[in-house]
C-alpha cells in the first residue's frame, strides 16, 4: 500500500513536471517556425534576472506550475536602480537590486519560477487583453480544429487577465483595441494558425493531448504572442458570451 501511494505520488509529480510552464515552453521552442511567437523565457535564477531586466525593462515572473494568474509578479525597471514589482493590484517601488532580489525570494519561496519577456498586451479602453484560443482533436491521430476563442479584459490596476477580467468577442476586442489598422479577419486567420501550429507540435510531444486552451497575447503592432499552453482549460467562460453571437462552437 504504501509503495503503491509512493509510485503514485511519483507518477503525479512527473506528469506536473512534463505539464509545467517551462517543459511546455522548451518543447515549443524546438519548433523554429514559433520562434517570432515565443516572448523571450528562462528560468528564473538571480544573475539571468539582471540580464533580463536589462534588455527587455519589464519581465513576468511565473511559478512553473500555476494558474488562474497566482503567484504572477512583474518587475520593470522605472529608472537608474529603481524598480517596481507588482503582484495583483499592488505595487511597490524598491531602490537597488539588492532590496529587489530580496522581495522576489520573499514572494516566490523557493518555488521553480519562469522570468519572461514582458509583452506591452493590446488594451481596450485602457485595460489590457488576451485571448484564449482552444484547440481540440478526436484522438492522437486526428488534426487540431480551433473550437473556440474569446478575449479576456483584465480588471483595472491589474497586469494578468485571469482577475475577474470581463469575457467578450475576440471580434469585438480587436476592432475597439489600440492595436494598429489591421484587418480584423486576418489577424484572426494568423492567430489560428499560430495556435495549430503550436498545437500540432505539442500534440506530438504530449499524444494523450487532444485538448488544449492557448492563452495568446497581442501587441499594439498586431504581433501575435503564445503566453501560455494550459492542459486543462476551463469552458466556463464562453458561457459568459451571448449565445447568438458565439464565433465558434466551443463543444463541436
Ligand atoms: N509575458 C507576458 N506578457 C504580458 N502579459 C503576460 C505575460 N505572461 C502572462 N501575462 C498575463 O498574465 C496572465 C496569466 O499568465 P499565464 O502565463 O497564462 O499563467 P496562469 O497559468 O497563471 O494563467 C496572462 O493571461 C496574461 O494576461
Ligand atoms: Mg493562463
Amino acid at each position: 500500500m504504501r509503495f503503491d501511494l509512493f509510485e503514485m505520488n511519483k507518477i503525479k509529480s512527473n506528469v506536473r513536471k512534463r505539464s509545467s510552464k517551462w517543459s511546455k515552453y522548451k518543447i515549443l521552442k524546438g519548433m523554429k517556425k514559433l520562434a517570432p511567437f515565443l516572448p523571450a523565457t528562462k528560468r528564473l535564477t538571480s544573475r539571468g534576472l539582471w540580464h533580463f531586466i536589462e534588455k527587455y525593462g519589464t519581465l513576468m515572473l511565473k511559478p512553473c506550475i500555476g494558474h488562474s494568474g497566482y503567484g504572477i509578479i512583474q518587475v520593470s525597471l522605472l529608472e537608474e536602480d529603481r524598480y517596481v514589482i507588482q503582484a495583483e493590484n499592488r505595487k511597490i517601488i524598491l531602490d537597488g537590486k539588492q532590496a529587489v532580489y530580496d522581495q522576489i525570494e520573499e514572494m516566490t519561496r523557493n518555488r521553480s519560477y519562469i522570468m519572461q519577456q514582458c509583452i506591452p498586451l493590446a488594451q481596450l479602453e485602457k485595460r489590457p487583453f488576451d485571448l484564449r484560443v482552444v484547440v481540440k482533436r478526436n484522438n492522437r491521430c486526428a488534426p487540431y480544429r480551433v473550437t473556440g476563442m474569446f478575449a479576456k479584459v483584465a480588471e483595472e490596476g491589474y497586469m494578468v487577465t485571469n482577475v475577474s477580467s470581463q469575457i467578450i468577442l475576440v471580434k469585438t476586442a480587436i476592432e475597439y483595441s489600440n492595436i494598429e489598422p489591421v484587418s480584423t479577419p486576418y489577424l484572426i486567420k494568423k492567430v489560428r494558425r499560430v495556435c495549430l501550429l503550436a498545437a500540432k507540435h505539442l500534440g506530438f510531444h504530449y499524444p494523450l493531448q487532444n485538448i488544449i486552451g492557448f492563452d495568446i497575447g497581442l501587441d499594439g503592432n498586431a504581433h501575435v504572442w503564445i503566453i501560455e499552453a494550459n492542459f486543462e482549460p476551463s469552458m466556463k467562460p464562453f458561457g459568459l458570451l451571448k449565445e447568438r453571437a458565439k464565433l465558434y462552437d466551443p463543444f463541436s
